[in-house]
């Protein structure tokens, strides 16, 4: 098979409209993922107006005389930030601040974290996404259990840590009745498998659901207990429900955490993509690398097939532009269609088939394609 730097280099002849400079050497060519059935990769669009009908021909021809026969090219419009960046960069200046860490998961820093397990490990190839919110009711828990279940759907293997330990949610939002087992050695607790999926939740360990009334120490602690004795085996990517919202108990999970790739979720109502913007500033200032926006609730298909914007619109896509980042899915209105008999009943995960399922899928692909490049 072709390697991502034989791409490149055929690539490196092609000329971006906007600056007349190779694509490749402007680091326009993005997200290159070679597999069996082609090649996906994201050009970064520069000129306004560009003709990327034509963009797309002349690559997928330079693809073609490789030998790629199959080219799926996403174009973007550059951020303004990525814009400033790359003009310090012909002016021979620094890059802005931050534009490394943006781009780049950041290598943990040794002590940031108490938390200890094998997935934490300097080779472990477990990637975390942490799902974050500016505030309750957006969707993170359900964002969280789709993408997850979509990954899984996709080969890779995946975990979810219910982090929102005052508020989980997960286990009952893809219907799991069963508990936790423990290892024949007894020292260690087997997560629940769900669609593919191993989970793990305060709600295993509390009776009848109880509140939560724990402080600061207890907090820490029961999330050392979700990554050390935990027996999680091997996993591609480990999902973390946050809490919602900036306040102390989401400052202080963020804190916890390992360094991790992360996503907000938010209405398009402009009031949730305001309070959604300080989760990411706060997503920044922990280390975390954010990695894009998801809207959810963006729309509603109504029985004519019309789109109704009930919550407003244009959320997403100003936060993603205000958090340097993109716009990943807009997820519409509507709940699983699911039937209780159903052994695969839950009353938040989508089923594949099914408009939503697809748009997760969707997200996992770009996510898959985003971390694995
Ligand atoms: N796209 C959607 N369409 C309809 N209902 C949704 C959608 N996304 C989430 N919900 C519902 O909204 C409520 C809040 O979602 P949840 O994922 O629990 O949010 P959070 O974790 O941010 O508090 C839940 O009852 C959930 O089932
Ligand atoms: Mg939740």
């Amino acid at each position: 098979m072709i390697s991502k730097e034989q791409i490149l280099e055929v690539l490196t002849g092609f000329y971006d409209g906007g600056y007349h400079r190779s694509a490749v050497e402007l680091g326009l060519i993005r997200d290159v993922v070679v597999k069996e059935s082609g090649v996906n990769l994201t050009y970064v669009v520069t000129e306004e107006g560009a003709n990327t009908a034509l963009y797309r021909q002349e690559l997928e021809e330079a693809l073609r005389s490789v030998g790629v026969a199959s080219a799926h090219i996403r174009f973007r419009p550059i951020t303004e930030y990525e814009r400033e960046a790359l003009e310090a960069k012909l002016n021979g200046g620094a890059s802005p601040q931050g534009h490394a860490a943006a781009e780049r998961p950041q290598a943990d820093k040794p002590g940031r974290s108490p938390l200890q397990n094998s997935l934490l490990a300097e080779d472990s190839k477990t990637k975390f996404i942490a799902v974050a919110s500016g505030k309750g009711g957006v969707g993170k828990s359900t964002v969280t259990v789709n993408l997850a279940s979509a990954l899984a759907r996709l080969g890779r293997k995946v975990g979810i840590i219910d982090a929102d330990i005052y508020g989980f949610s997960v286990p009952d939002m893809m219907g799991i009745e069963e508990r936790p087992g423990t290892s024949e050695t007894g020292d260690k607790i087997i997560p629940v498998e769900r669609f593919g999926v191993k989970v793990i939740s305060m709600g295993f360990f509390v009776e009848d659901n109880a509140p939560i009334i724990w402080r600061g120490p207890m907090l820490g602690k029961m999330l050392q207990n979700f990554f050390a004795e935990v027996e999680w085996g091997e996993l591609d990517y480990m999902l973390l429900d946050l809490p919602p919202g900036t306040g102390d108990v989401a400052l202080d999970v963020h804190q916890m955490l390992p360094a991790s790739q992360e996503i907000i979720v938010t209405t398009p109502h402009a009031t949730a993509a305001f309070v959604a913007a300080r989760a990411g500033a706060m997503a920044a200032r922990t280390g975390h690398a954010i990695i894009g926006v998801v809207e959810n609730m963006s729309h509603y298909v109504n029985r004519l097939g019309e789109v109704e914007y009930v919550f407003g619109r244009g959320g997403g896509a100003k936060l993603a532009e205000e958090l340097h980042t993109e716009l990943l899915a807009q997820i519409p209105l509507g709940a699983p269609d699911n039937a209780a008999a159903d052994p695969d009943y839950s009353p938040s995960v989508y089923k594949p088939e099914t408009p939503a399922g697809r748009l997760y899928e969707e997200l996992a692909l770009r996510v898959t394609n985003k971390l694995e490049a």
